[in-house]
């Protein structure tokens, strides 16, 4: 028996069972529409029948049973078959050698789909078997493609093609090849349960660049117009490989900018914008844009995009430079020194570009001229002369700041050369003149007399007065009671102190006529000025309420003293001693001492 013939003997159990009715057929068959399709097909059938007037079968489609009508793709009773098959199908197999093998041409989609075969042995002995071939009819070819595809590592594409119809082969071709690296192709042909498919395999070593492209796969059945192609695009995973940001840049204060990044990567990374350890902004995407409003200095510095799509991570820096005008600067309180003091003064500011900083004393340069953020003013054993206000000044391209100190020198009284004794009228007119810091005190000593007159001295003539740090102190010596011999042999001192020194000169007598006569001049000048005042304070005295009409009030003057251009008296009214000064002018006398 033919079908005893399959079998081994230590399957004899089994054997029986395959003797049943039984049918072998592909699970699974693919082909190309509009060419052909051969399923190959044996049967068997229990060996106790006898085909009655010939062994006779049927291909139905979709359904295994002819009580719901599934359309009939070949019969071998009669020729009748359903519309879609007509003129396509035919039975390879001798049926009468268990070889229900069949031919179907010129397929299309819609014969995609089960098919089922149907013995019938003639009376009775009719039978559907249940096992099925399923036909996938293909207008285009598969191709097997990794689910991740990952730049720089060597990837294998295949595309297949079923081989299942007898009198076309087909051929496989890929398409789009030109631009990869080294393609290498290599043809398989797989065997399988009576079917056969056609596979051509592409290695190559995708590169970034490759991601986006087309590659296709071409089936063609040579000496035929039948043609079917595949495309597919790349999807080439890669780390990213540039970070473009915007170039290092400098902005003003207070403006706005927009810092850009743009990353090429697959899949697309999450983008951050670092500013030294602080994120400050992220997204999911190529591109980010980090705006900033109101920059402040603060913000200044390096700023990193960085992009990470998990199959690596770059990064790209830019230097953005906040640009203002210097900052007020700061520098050391007003001070008091004494003299001989060596200072340092210290002047610091900020500013973008780094201003420089200059020291100026009243107005005038002092010092070098620093670009950097902290300019020192040294001051060797300062003298009277570096008394004064320090300004120290900070510029650059987008402007000017200042901020000053003054410093305030003391020191000991120093001897003013204008000092000297004048003989004039009434006696001996002496004057000194000193400065100082804090302002000298003046006294006179007589040496002859061994007597010391001071402001507060009553018997003399004195007349004190300060002008800054300048002090002058007169005192007029009448001949009577003051025993001053007349001439050269007058013997003053003056003596004048502060807190850090005291000093005892004595002063020459002189007698410029020219010097004299001005003497002369502004006192007379004065003296009548003087009398208006005395008048006109008497008369506000008088119209003043608050004072008592009965009281007498009388205006007395101590002294007064001539100075460039300048009269000073001291007044004395209702026990308050005020000094009035008047401008006089000495160059041309007043008309009223004309003789
Ligand atoms: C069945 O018939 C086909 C077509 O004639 C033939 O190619 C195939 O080899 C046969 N199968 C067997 C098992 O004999
Ligand atoms: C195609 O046809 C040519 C001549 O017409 C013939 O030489 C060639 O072998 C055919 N190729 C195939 C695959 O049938
Ligand atoms: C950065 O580049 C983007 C576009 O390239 C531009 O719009 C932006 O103004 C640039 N920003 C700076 C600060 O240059
Ligand atoms: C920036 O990314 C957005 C999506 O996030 C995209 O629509 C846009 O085209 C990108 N711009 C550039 C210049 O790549
Ligand atoms: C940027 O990349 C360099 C190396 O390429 C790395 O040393 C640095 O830490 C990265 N910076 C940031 C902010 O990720
Ligand atoms: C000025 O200030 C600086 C720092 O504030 C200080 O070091 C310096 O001694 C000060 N100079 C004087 C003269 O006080
Ligand atoms: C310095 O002195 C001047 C007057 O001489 C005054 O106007 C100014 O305010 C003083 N500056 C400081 C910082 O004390
Ligand atoms: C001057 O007078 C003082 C007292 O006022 C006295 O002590 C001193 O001895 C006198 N000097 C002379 C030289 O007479
Ligand atoms: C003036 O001198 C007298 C003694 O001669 C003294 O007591 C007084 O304190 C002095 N006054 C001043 C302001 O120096």
């Amino acid at each position: 028996m033919w079908c005893l013939e399959l079998l081994l003997p230590l399957l004899l159990i089994i054997n029986d069972a395959s003797c049943q009715w039984n049918v072998w057929v592909p699970r699974d068959i693919s082909a190309m529409t509009n060419s052909c399709v051969v399923i190959p097909c044996t049967f068997m059938y229990p060996s106790g029948i006898r085909p009655y007037r010939g062994v006779h079968g049927i291909w139905y489609f979709g359904q295994p049973y002819p009580q719901l009508f599934p359309p009939v793709v070949f019969k071998t009773r009669t020729d009748i078959v359903h519309e879609s098959y007509k003129g396509r199908t035919k039975l390879l197999g001798d049926l009468h050698q268990r070889n229900c093998t069949l031919l179907i041409n010129n397929i299309g989609a819609e014969h995609s789909g089960r098919y089922y075969f149907r013995a019938d042995l003639g009376g009775a002995n009719m039978y559907t078997f249940p096992d099925f071939s399923e036909l996938k009819v293909l207008d285009q070819p598969n191709i097997d493609v990794p689910e991740e595809i990952v730049s720089d590592e060597s990837l294998e594409l295949t595309c297949y093609a079923p081989d299942n119809c007898p009198d076309m082969t087909p051929e496989i071709q890929w398409m789009y090849t030109d631009y990869l690296p080294d393609p290498e192709f290599s043809s398989d042909y797989l065997e399988e349960s009576n079917t056969a498919v056609l596979s051509s395999t592409l290695t190559f070593t995708p590169r970034p660049m490759h991601n986006g492209q087309l590659l296709g796969c071409r089936v063609y059945y040579p000496n035929t117009t039948l043609v079917y192609e595949r495309l597919i695009s790349l999807d080439i995973k890669y780390a990213p490989r540039a970070v473009w940001v915007n170039v290092s840049s400098e902005v003003m204060e207070g403006s706005s900018v927009m810092l850009h990044c743009e990353v090429d990567s697959n899949p697309p990374p999450k983008i951050f914008w670092m500013f030294g350890d602080q994120e400050l902004l992220w997204d999911t995407a190529s591109n980010i844009s980090l705006a900033l409003d109101d920059v402040t200095p603060a913000q200044e510095g390096i700023y990193t995009c960085v992009g990470d799509n998990g199959y690596g991570i770059m990064n790209t820096s830019l230097y953005l430079a906040v640009k203002y005008p210097p900052r007020e600067p700061v520098v050391n309180d007003s001070m008091t020194v004494q003299e001989g003091t060596s200072l340092a003064l210290h002047c610091s500011t900020q500013g973008s570009p780094a201003p420089t900083l200059t020291w100026l004393k009243d107005g005038e340069l002092v010092g070098t001229i620093t670009a950097d953020e902290l300019s020192v003013l040294e001051i060797l054993e300062i003298t009277p002369q570096g008394d004064g206000q320090y300004r120290c000044l900070a510029e650059n391209e987008h402007g000017r700041a200042s901020s000053s100190l003054n410093i305030t020198v003391e020191y000991a009284p120093v001897f003013l050369e204008e000092s000297k004794c004048t003989v004039v009228r009434e006696g001996v007119q002496c004057v000194c003149m000193a400065t100082g810091n804090p302002e000298p005190t003046i006294e006179f000593y007589l040496p002859d007399l061994n007597v010391t007159i001071n402001e507060t001295d009553g018997r003399y003539n004195f007349y004190t007065h300060t002008d800054g740090h300048t002090s002058t102190g007169m005192i007029k010596l009448r001949e009577k009671g003051e025993r001053i011999d007349n001439g050269p042999a007058v013997n003053v001192h003056c003596s004048m102190f502060n807190m850090y020194g005291r000093e005892s000169v004595h002063l020459e007598l002189q007698q410029e006529k020219k010097y004299m006569m001005a003497v002369i001049v502004g006192t007379i000048g004065g003296v009548a000025v003087i009398a208006f005042i005395i008048a006109a304070v008497r008369y506000v005295g008088h119209n003043n309420k608050n004072v008592q009409a009965s009281e007498r009030v009388s205006v007395i003057t101590s002294g007064c003293l001539l100075l460039s251009g300048r009269l000073c008296c001291s007044l004395s009214y209702a026990a308050i001693l005020t000094k009035v000064c008047i401008f006089i002018v000495t160059s041309s006398p007043p008309f009223f001492f004309r003789k």
